[in-house]
């Protein structure tokens, strides 16, 4: 059996809410996209842990697996780790031989074409970790990957090719200095001892063997997708992106090595938050803005909506229906998990964007360009907002005791998608996750 999680938005919805919930039936917890943009808290036994690499299952006891689809930085990769050892856990994470490095050199690139994009706007915002120049060189056919850091010889060819290029780029096409993270021999220096590290930890795995061994001797694997579809690199509002496949299909096979049948034949559960927050850049049709930044900072302060990688204040909407229509077929939802439901309780109004009014037209799902995105005013659709109740309470009791409002909020949202909800969160702790339908046991 196998489940995966997917983000119906534009990440951030509170995946990892419903990875804690759930993983704790999973044997192994696999990442299949992303890497250290992604940002999420675990809290066990009181601690918090805040994690950005690391899958979430590992501070469980479960196996942790970055898949083929991700991109690795090496260097948060053991902080996490170390961190965790500190903290007094073991936390047991596989790194597939086939995914990519984060080298020094993709983060320092990914600062300077920002800013060169920043003069026509297309920056996307990003998290400046070096995702979209490492998946660059990974299509490009001049990446290294975890693989290669296991042979210095091999090591030391792929660097020799790739980094002089870099420097050029860097000095040639930027006019910047190029520093120490363009120095092979430092380079190869450091990332030989990675290969060193991981080889005697026993991390690297051939992800799709071994996902592939656990699942035919009936063991449960969650794959866990990071970021949301509407940053997809092919589904989402390019070229405002991640550099990824967050959805499930491009995403859980080919990022992890398991065959298509594998992904459909379990659950595939698309996590939407109440409402819309976008750290980023690009247009949001339903975006708060003029008279309803008041709004939108009540609706920031009480979701906490800040950036876990990054710190920064996000960009707050109403729930942008045609979105999730999008998300629902692009991934092919069995399922869907409503965060946040308690932050819009207590306002004057709760707005949906149901549809989008588009050059004289109305149409129910995401056109396929930004620039069209753009065009697109929302048609509103509006609710009777719901009290302000103890939530603690209602998470006790179950769903019946969801204000009544809030639960035509749901029944409609579930509608527009098409997936019936198998959990709703009322509060940020595991115990404020109510639990309709355990996706392991459908
Ligand atoms: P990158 O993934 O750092 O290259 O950033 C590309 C775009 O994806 C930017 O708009 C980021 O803000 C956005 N992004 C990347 N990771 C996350 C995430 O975990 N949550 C929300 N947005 C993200």
């Amino acid at each position: 059996m196998t489940v995966t999680i997917v983000g119906s938005q534009l990440g951030d919805e509170g995946k990892g809410a419903l990875v804690d919930l759930w993983g704790g039936a999973a044997d192994v917890v696999v990442r299949y996209q992303g890497g250290d943009n992604a940002g999420h808290t675990v809290v066990e036994g009181g601690e918090e842990y805040k994690l950005s690499l690391v899958p979430s299952g590992a501070v469980r006891d479960k196996i942790g697996v970055l898949g083929n689809g991700c991109v690795v930085n090496p260097r948060t990769l053991f902080d996490e780790i170390d961190t965790l050892r500190e903290r007094g856990l073991d936390p047991d994470v596989r790194v597939a031989e086939r995914a990519h490095v984060i080298m020094p050199y993709h983060r320092v690139l990914d600062g300077i074409e920002e800013e060169a994009k920043s003069d026509s706007d297309l920056d996307a915002g990003t998290t400046g970790r070096g995702i979209g120049p490492t998946y660059e060189d990974k299509v490009g056919r001049r990446g290294i990957r975890v693989g290669d850091l296991l042979d210095p010889d091999v090591l030391r060819e792929r660097l020799e090719y790739v980094v002089p290029q870099k420097r050029t780029l860097v000095e040639e096409v930027f006019g910047l200095d190029a520093g120490e993270e363009f120095d092979v021999d430092a380079l190869h220096e450091e990332y030989a001892a990675v290969g060193t590290r991981l080889e005697t930890e026993g991390m690297t795995v051939d992800s799709g063997t071994f996902l592939h061994e656990r699942h035919e001797r009936g063991e449960q694997l969650l794959f866990e997708g990071a970021q949301g579809t509407s940053i997809d690199i092919d589904h989402g509002i390019y070229p405002y992106v991640t550099s990824s496949n967050p959805t499930a299909g491009g995403g859980a096979a080919v990022g992890s090595g398991v065959g298509p049948t594998v992904v459909g034949r379990g659950e595939v559960v698309g996590i939407v938050k109440a409402y819309l927050s976008r750290v980023g850049t690009g247009p949001l049709p339903t975006e708060l803005v003029g008279d309803d930044e008041p709004l939108a900072d009540h609706i920031r302060e009480k979701g906490g909506e800040f950036g876990t990688v990054t710190g920064r204040p996000r960009r707050i909407g109403w729930l942008d229906v045609p979105m999730l229509r999008h998300a629902a077929r692009a991934n092919g939802f069995t399922g869907i998990a409503v965060n946040h439901l308690d932050v819009l309780a207590g306002l004057d109004e709760v707005k949906v964007g149901h549809a989008y009014a588009f050059d004289g037209r109305e149409i129910e799902t995401m056109p396929t360009t930004t620039e069209q995105w753009e065009r697109c005013e929302p048609v509103l659709k509006e609710f009777e907002p719901w009290p302000e109740v103890d939530w603690t309470a209602v998470a006790e009791e179950g769903y019946g005791a969801i204000p009544e409002n809030a639960r035509t909020y749901l029944d409609y949202v579930s509608t527009e998608v098409g997936a019936p909800i198998y959990a709703v969160g009322v509060g940020p702790d595991r115990a404020e996750t109510i639990e309709l339908q355990d996706p392991f046991e459908t």
